[in-house]
This record gives C-alpha cells, sequence and structure tokens, in this order.
C-alpha cells in the first residue's frame, strides 16, 4: 500500500509535472491536492509538450486513476478545456475523477482576485489572478460552491442565489464594478455541471479502495512549501498548503498512510510573484539562468525570479513536510556555469543565523552567506547515471544532499522522462 507525496519544496515550478510522470509509470493512483490552476505542471513525454493546470500529471499513463481531490478549488471552464485539449492530443481521460467535496472557483473570484491585487497598488501580493485566493477564502468562509452542488440544479441555484447577492455589494459598492447576473452565471454553470457531473465521485472512497488492494498511489503537489499559508512568506503566499501535510488534507487520506514523502527541488531557485528570495540574482547570471532554463511562468508566462539555491529554506523545507528523500531537477541547466554559489546561512541585523525567518521582514532583510564550489562546465543532458556525471556536478549534488539532510533519489538532467538519474530508490 504504498502512498509516495511529491512537494514542491521551493516557491513552487520545482519540475513536480516530470517527476509525477515518470513515477506514474508504476502508479496505479494519482491524486492532485491543492491549489487551482495557478498551477502549471509542465510534461514532456511520448504524447507531445503539455502544461496542466489541473488534471493530473499521472494522466498519460494509461493504467493510472487520477483523482483532483477535495483540496483543489475548480474553475471548470479550464478544466474542461484541458480535458479536451488532451483529448484532442490522443490522450483518454476517461480515467479522470473529481471528488465531490472540492470548491468551484466562479466568476466572482476571479473578478475579486485582479481588483484585490490593484487595490493593493505597491503592495500587490503578484497573484496569478485565477480567483484562488477569493476561492480559497469563500471556502473558509464557508461561502463555497462545491463540485458536489453541480449533482443538484435546484440546490445550486439556491446557493447561488444566496451568495451572489453578497458578492454583488461587494463588486458595486466597493470596487464600483458591474454586478454579475444570477441567470448568467448559473446558466453557464449548469452547462459545466452537464459536462463534469460524470466525472464526479466520493474520491476518498476510491483511494481507500486502492490501497486495500495494495495500489501505488502518487499524491502530487501544487505549488512549493515557502509559498505555503502557514510556513511559507506570507502573506507572499497562496492559499492551500503545498505541504506533505496538506496531501493528506486535500486527497482524503490518513496522515499513518503516507509511506514517503519526496521533496522535488530546483537545482537553483526561482519564485514568481512578489515577497522576499535572499538568493535572487538580479545581475547577468540570473538572466543567463532564466533564459537557459526558460523560467517563464507555465501559467501567467512572467519571467521568473532566479538565483542560487538556498540551503537554509531548503532544510527547513525537509523539517516542516519530512521528506524522507529528495529530487534535485534541472542540474543541466548549470553546465556552463564555472563557478557555484550554495547560501549556507543568512546574515540578519549583524547575526549569522541559520533558519528561515517566519517574519517577512526580517527574511527581506537576510543576506545570503554563500559557499563557493566549482562547476563543470560539461553537458549533463545525456548522462544516466550518477557516476558517470563529472566530478564537479557529483560534487554539487553532495553538498545539496548534505545540507537538505535527506538522501537524494532522482536528478534530472532535462525535460525528457529518461533524462533521470536514479540515485537511490525512492521506496
Ligand atoms: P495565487 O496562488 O494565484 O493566489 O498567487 C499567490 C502567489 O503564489 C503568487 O506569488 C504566485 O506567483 C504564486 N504561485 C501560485 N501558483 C504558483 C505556481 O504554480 N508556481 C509558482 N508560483 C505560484
Amino acid at each position: 500500500m504504498p502512498v509516495i507525496a511529491i512537494i514542491g519544496a521551493q516557491w513552487g515550478d520545482e519540475g513536480k509535472g516530470k517527476v509525477v510522470d515518470l513515477l506514474a509509470q508504476k502508479a496505479r493512483v494519482v491524486v492532485r491536492f491543492s491549489g487551482g490552476d495557478n498551477a502549471g505542471h509542465s510534461v514532456v513525454n511520448p504524447y507531445g509538450e503539455f502544461g496542466l493546470h489541473l488534471v493530473p500529471s499521472g494522466i498519460f499513463s494509461s493504467q493510472v486513476v487520477c483523482i483532483i481531490g477535495n483540496g483543489v478549488v475548480i474553475n471548470p471552464g479550464v478544466l474542461i478545456g484541458e480535458i479536451e485539449q488532451l483529448n484532442q492530443r490522443g490522450v483518454d481521460t476517461s480515467r479522470l475523477f473529481i471528488s465531490d467535496r472540492a470548491n468551484l472557483i466562479m466568476p466572482y473570484h476571479i473578478l475579486l482576485d485582479g481588483l484585490e491585487e490593484e487595490a493593493r497598488g505597491g503592495k500587490a501580493l503578484g497573484t496569478t489572478r485565477k480567483g484562488v485566493g477569493p476561492a480559497f477564502a469563500d471556502k473558509a468562509a464557508r461561502l463555497g460552491i462545491r463540485t458536489g452542488d453541480f449533482l443538484d440544479r435546484e440546490a445550486l441555484l439556491e446557493r447561488l442565489r444566496s451568495i451572489i447577492d453578497y458578492k454583488n455589494i461587494i463588486l458595486t459598492k466597493i470596487y464600483g464594478v458591474s454586478p454579475l447576473s444570477l441567470d448568467e452565471v448559473y446558466a453557464q454553470y449548469c452547462q459545466y455541471a452537464e459536462r463534469l457531473a460524470p466525472y464526479i465521485r466520493e474520491t476518498a472512497i476510491m483511494l481507500e479502495e486502492a490501497l486495500s488492494r495494495g495500489e501505488l498511489v502518487l499524491l502530487e503537489g501544487a505549488q512549493g512549501t515557502l509559498l505555503d499559508p502557514d510556513f511559507g512568506t506570507y502573506p507572499y503566499t497562496t492559499s492551500s498548503s503545498p505541504l506533505a501535510g496538506g496531501g493528506c488534507l486535500g486527497a482524503g487520506l490518513s496522515p499513518t498512510r503516507l509511506t514517503r514523502i519526496l521533496g522535488v527541488f530546483k537545482a537553483y531557485c526561482t519564485r514568481v510573484g512578489g515577497g522576499p528570495m535572499p538568493t535572487e540574482l538580479k545581475d547577468e547570471t540570473g538572466d543567463l539562468i532564466r533564459e537557459r532554463a526558460h523560467e517563464y511562468g507555465t501559467t501567467t508566462g512572467r519571467p521568473r525570479r532566479c538565483g542560487w539555491f538556498d540551503a537554509v529554506a531548503a532544510r527547513f523545507s525537509t523539517r516542516i513536510n519530512g521528506f524522507t528523500g529528495a529530487a534535485i531537477t534541472r542540474l543541466d541547466i548549470l553546465d556552463i556555469l564555472p563557478r557555484l554559489k550554495i547560501c549556507v546561512a543568512y546574515q540578519l541585523d549583524g547575526q549569522k543565523i541559520d533558519y528561515f525567518p517566519g517574519n517577512v521582514a526580517a527574511l527581506a532583510r537576510c543576506q545570503p552567506v554563500y559557499e563557493e564550489l566549482p562547476g563543470w562546465q560539461a553537458p549533463t543532458s545525456d548522462i544516466r547515471n550518477y557516476d558517470q556525471l563529472p566530478l564537479e556536478a557529483r560534487q554539487y549534488v553532495a553538498r545539496l544532499e548534505e545540507l537538505i539532510a535527506c538522501p537524494v533519489n532522482l536528478i534530472c538532467v532535462g525535460p525528457e522522462r529518461e533524462q533521470t538519474i536514479h540515485k537511490t530508490p525512492i521506496l
């Protein structure tokens, strides 16, 4: 009954999609457990290149049942579009299921995400404006509409009527924009309901049954640990938990079921949106990494901020998630650099510290303390064996392994499935 949680260990975009697609070849169930279509999981495989936003990255393996868990907020229009695109490209989605407990992203969530960001002015969070934050806020406020409501149109209408009146007061009186029409939103969501109803299930039961059959289950995280609303760089975070603990809640699984927790770390750091990032490189090395790695958001196209590997943040991530192993992705991006830096501590107000401050203002004042290592300046994309990596690349990985304090299971040297070095077994 193994369950492996695949967790973003930095600020998202670590390459979880590739790792899930790879491991899914041996799995029977893959569950996406948090976030919404703010996520963009890049997958390159024999079907082609994909940027998945809601459908789990296990969808390309024909034996895998894919579940969008209760912890995800779903924009039904986006999900339908994604299913159609996958089908057009020859990917079968008949094994996709959606939890009946997942909250829906409604048109007012998307409007409010944009309006709230505008209102923040210079203090904008840099959200993806997909309505994810407002949808999770409504879930907590018990103002959400859920996928299960799609199965009873009268109840859906009643619930929508009471909520939309309230949202229209906010839209018109606070933001001075036009109200939404109940009839139009209802008609549109009835169409979505028609299309998505066949996928909706009590998915936690499906999961329990898969586990009782001894099947391998993967939990697919979205975003990264440092965007967690509790442990990330609050308020510059997302609105649902990308942590392993969030995986249990968002999939509907007891914590005692987790067998392995795989932290996915990029070989350097990136961040998109606002908030502090101690190792950010605002120089030509940062630009070089961005262009070489094409570090632009899969969801918004925004340029990602690039920087050196932050081992202080990484260690924090290992501790808070309890990683049993790590995947280091995009090692090949560093192939051309003559020297590499790893941040091993911070200098905060004249003191050297080795912890990740919870206070965002303190983190913004942290200056990285670097350790320098020689680069390898040789291509690694065709290497499949750890021993064949250049000595300097092995030294770099070994140092990361030591600093993040968990064994490295996988090293990715390119986007394709086979561009992976299996250093030590996950299970
Ligand atoms: P939201 O999740 O759209 O509300 O955005 C909040 C913050 O999380 C912003 O800084 C976003 O850029 C960031 N964020 C959300 N989803 C992702 C992701 O999938 N990758 C990287 N950053 C993300």
